[in-house]
C-alpha cells in the first residue's frame, strides 16, 4: 500500500498543469453506452476511477481503447447491461450507467452502491427519476434492476427533491432517447453537468439548459458518435491554488477554467491571498502577508464546492483568527479534521460545522487517508508542516488526482511515493 513522504516548508513556485475533470469524464464515458458508434473523448485523466469505469464498460461489452489522455469507446455489441458488485463497490459513480443502459437496452442491473466515508449517499433520487420516465425499478439481492416498458422510456417532468449531480446526469442520459419531452427541475448546475450536455448534443441529443437548474430534453430515436474534450478539473486546480496559498508560494495553475473557480477565488482573496488570472486558462496564486481566517459554507455550484472543503479547512489552520466551516452537502465530511489535529491543528467539530482556530504551527506526523478529498487535505497540510509527514493509503488520492506527486515536485515540493 503506497505512502507519501512529505518534507514540509517548501513554498510552491513555478507552474502546475491541470488535468481533465474526473467528474466530467465519468458521465461522459457512461454516455458512450447510448450509441453503437464510436465516441472519442480527449483529456481523460489517468486516475483509478477512470480505470474502474473503463473496466465496467468492457464488462458490459463495449470496446474501449485508451491511448494516453484519449479514450475511444464503441458500445456496438453489448452482452450484459449490468454493473457488478465487484466494480460498483470500488466506485459509486458506476450508478451512472443506470440511465444510459435503461435508455438504450430497456434494462439495467446495477449493484446498489454502498455508502462511503463521507456519507450514506443513497441513489433514491436516481431511482425515483427513472420511475417517472416509466421504468419499473426493483431492488433485490443488493442489486437495482430498472426495466423500461416495451415501447421504451417516456418523457416526463422530474423535480429533484434535492440537488444531485450524478442524479441529474443519470436522468439526462435516460431522457435523451425517451419518447417525448423531459424537463428536469432543481437540476444540478455543476460545470460537469453542462459538459455532459455539450457531449450529448454533439451525439445528436436535443438538450437545452445544461448547467442551469431546469434542463429540457426532447427525446430522439438514436444517437451517433462524437468527439469531445473534457473540461479541466476545477477541484484539482482548486487544490493546487490552496497548496500555493498555504505554502506562501507563487504558483501558476495552467490549463484550468478560471470561471469554474469563482467561489474559491473569492474566498482566497477574502483571506488576503492574491489570485490573478494570467492569460486564458491560467490562475496565479501568491501569498505574501498574513492569512486572515474567514468563514465558509459549502453549497451546490456556483457556491463553494464541497470537494474543496477539506483542503480549505487545512488552509484555515494557518489563518489568523477563528474560521467556521459549514458542510451542507454531506453528513460526515470532516474525517480529515482528526488527522489534522494530530498534526497540531486546533479544530472543534460541532455537527455540520468545524471551528478552526489559527494560526497553529503543524508538525509532521504519520497520518491516514480516509477518502479522496480528505487525503488531498493531508497533502496540503503536510506541505506546510514542520518536518516529515507520512500519509498512508494514498490509493484514495490516486482515484482522483493524476500524477499528483510529479506535479508537486515540479513546483518545488519535497514529496515522494514509497
Ligand atoms: C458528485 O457526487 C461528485 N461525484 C462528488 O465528488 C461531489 O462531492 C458531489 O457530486 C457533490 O458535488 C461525481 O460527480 C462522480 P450528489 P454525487 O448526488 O452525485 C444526497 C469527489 O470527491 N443524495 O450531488 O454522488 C447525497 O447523499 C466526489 O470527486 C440523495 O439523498 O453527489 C448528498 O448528501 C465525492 N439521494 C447530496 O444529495 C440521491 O439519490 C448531494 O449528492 C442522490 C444524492
Amino acid at each position: 500500500m503506497d505512502k507519501f513522504v512529505i518534507e514540509g516548508g517548501a513554498p510552491l513556485v513555478g507552474e502546475i498543469e491541470t488535468s481533465g475533470a474526473k467528474n466530467a469524464a465519468l458521465p461522459a464515458l457512461a454516455a458512450c453506452l447510448l450509441t453503437e458508434d464510436t465516441v472519442t473523448l480527449h483529456r481523460i485523466p489517468r486516475v483509478k476511477d477512470i480505470t474502474t469505469m473503463t473496466s465496467l464498460l468492457r464488462s458490459i461489452g463495449a470496446a474501449v481503447d485508451a491511448d494516453g489522455g484519449t479514450v475511444r469507446v464503441e458500445a456496438r455489441h453489448v452482452e450484459k447491461p449490468e454493473a457488478p458488485y465487484e466494480l460498483v463497490k470500488t466506485m459509486r459513480a458506476s450508478s451512472l450507467v443506470l440511465g444510459p443502459l435503461a435508455a438504450r437496452f430497456g434494462r439495467a442491473r446495477v449493484s446498489i452502491p454502498g455508502g462511503c466515508a463521507i456519507g450514506a449517499r443513497p441513489i433514491n433520487l436516481h431511482i425515483n427519476g427513472l420511475e417517472q420516465l416509466g421504468a419499473q425499478v426493483t431492488q433485490t439481492h443488493g442489486y437495482i434492476e430498472a426495466v423500461a416498458p416495451p415501447e421504451g422510456l417516456r418523457g416526463s417532468v422530474v423535480t429533484f427533491d434535492r440537488i444531485t449531480v450524478t442524479g441529474t446526469e443519470d436522468l439526462m442520459m435516460a431522457a435523451v432517447r425517451a419518447k417525448g419531452e423531459t424537463i428536469l427541475e432543481n437540476a444540478a448546475r455543476e460545470p460537469e453537468v453542462q459538459d455532459l450536455a455539450d457531449l450529448l448534443i454533439k451525439m445528436g441529443a436535443k438538450v437545452e439548459g445544461g448547467g442551469t437548474s431546469t434542463i429540457r430534453i426532447e427525446g430522439v430515436p438514436s444517437l451517433h458518435g462524437a468527439e469531445h474534450a473534457i473540461i479541466p478539473d476545477r477541484i484539482e486546480a482548486g487544490t493546487f491554488l490552496i497548496a500555493g496559498a498555504i505554502t506562501g508560494g507563487n504558483l501558476l495553475v495552467t490549463a484550468c477554467e478560471p470561471e469554474h473557480l469563482n467561489a474559491l477565488v473569492a474566498k482566497l482573496r477574502q483571506c488576503g491571498v492574491t489570485v490573478e488570472q494570467e492569460g486564458p486558462g491560467a490562475l496565479r496564486v501568491r501569498r505574501t502577508g498574513t492569512l486572515r481566517a474567514v468563514d465558509m459554507i459549502t453549497e451546490e455550484h456556483p457556491g463553494f464546492p464541497t470537494d474543496l472543503q477539506a483542503q480549505f479547512l487545512a488552509l484555515m489552520t494557518q489563518a489568523d483568527g477563528i474560521s467556521i466551516i459549514t458542510e451542507t452537502i454531506f453528513e460526515n465530511r470532516f474525517m480529515h479534521a482528526s488527522e489534522l489535529m494530530r498534526m497540531g491543528a486546533n479544530i472543534r467539530i460541532e455537527g455540520r460545522q468545524a471551528i478552526v482556530a489559527g494560526p497553529r504551527e503543524l508538525s509532521g506526523a504519520q497520518v491516514m487517508s480516509s477518502d479522496l478529498r480528505a487525503s488531498a487535505s493531508l497533502v496540503v497540510a503536510a506541505l506546510v508542516a514542520r518536518g516529515e509527514t507520512v500519509i498512508d493509503r494514498v490509493y484514495h488520492i490516486d482515484r482522483g488526482y493524476e500524477a499528483i506527486e510529479a506535479k508537486l515536485v515540479k513546483a518545488g515540493a519535497r514529496i515522494r511515493r514509497v
